[in-house]
């Protein structure tokens, strides 16, 4: 069974910046919170599979890539840059191709 939740943290420091002053520092709450990510959240052993359990698990689970229709090498290539151009994935440019020729391996077409 896989166990998702939706996480909200809010880091003490930045929400309390402009009350900690008018209290005494005894006074601000400070909780430590656990979060555990649901198993199983990882892309299929192979060569590359490094590469996007490191880039691909930020914003979505794996699935979400894994369930989507077999793509061609080139159609990988554009749908990783769209993810570095559009949405922002922190990723280095010389990876892109290496993601895609991973993502090939398990969901491609000629
Ligand atoms: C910065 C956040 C972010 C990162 C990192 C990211 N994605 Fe996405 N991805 C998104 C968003 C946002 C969507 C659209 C979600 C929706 O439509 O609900 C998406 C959707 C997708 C889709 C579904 C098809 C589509 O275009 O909407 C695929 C496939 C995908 N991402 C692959 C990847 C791969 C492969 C990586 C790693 C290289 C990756 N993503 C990294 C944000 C990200």
């Amino acid at each position: 069974m896989r166990a998702w939740a939706w996480v909200t943290l809010s880091f003490a420091g930045a929400v309390a910046t402009g009350v900690v002053a008018a209290k005494s520092p005894a006074s601000v709450a400070q909780d430590t919170v656990q979060v555990s990510l649901p198993a199983g959240n990882a892309f299929p052993q192979g060569p590359g599979s490094d590469l996007a359990n490191q880039h691909c698990l930020m914003c979505h689970s794996a699935g979400m890539v894994i369930r989507q229709p077999p793509l061609t090498f080139v159609d990988w290539k554009a749908e990783v840059t769209k993810m570095r151009a559009v949405y922002g994935a922190p990723l280095p440019p010389e990876s892109v191709e290496d993601i895609a020729r991973y993502l090939v391996t398990f969901n491609g077409r000629p």
